[in-house]
């Protein structure tokens, strides 16, 4: 097999995790309650998560105008993405089904009909693999 083809047998063994941002609070939120972000982290933490799936909560994306946000990542050679607008209420099992689909190509990738609804509506970003040859290369 030539070295530049890839093998199929071959897993992607780098991870997938979605990284929560835990201080997210959309805006009309009771400010005495629970953030909704560290509510949706939870939510993930204890939900059974698609093989090769990590979850972690960091303290702000950046995405504050769109709270809950979080962003999907995969390794050196996936596309990252960053979605916003999230409810922990509704949108856990979109969010795990995703992460299944993301975690299944060796990209990141995913068809856009295989995707879920929250994905295709509310993503705010993606972000290139740092493999991906320069558009000037
Ligand atoms: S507080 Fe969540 S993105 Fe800033």
């Amino acid at each position: 097999m030539a070295e530049d083809m890839a093998d199929p047998t071959v897993q992607i063994t780098a991870g997938v995790t979605l990284t929560i941002c835990t201080t997210c609070r959309p805006e009309g939120t009771d400010p005495e309650a629970t953030r909704p972000g560290s509510v949706l982290m939870a939510a993930l933490s204890e939900a059974e998560l698609p093989e090769g799936v990590t979850v972690r909560g960091v303290e702000c994306l950046s995405a504050c105008k769109r709270s809950c946000a979080m962003v999907l990542t995969g390794g050196d050679d996936r596309w990252s993405y960053v979605y916003g607008d999230l409810d922990p209420d509704q949108h856990v099992d979109d969010i795990l089904a995703g992460a299944a689909a993301y975690a299944a190509t060796t990209d990141g990738l995913v068809p856009w009909r295989q995707r879920p609804q929250v994905f295709r509506k509310q993503s705010i970003a993606r972000i290139p693999p740092l493999t991906i040859p320069s558009k000037d290369d």
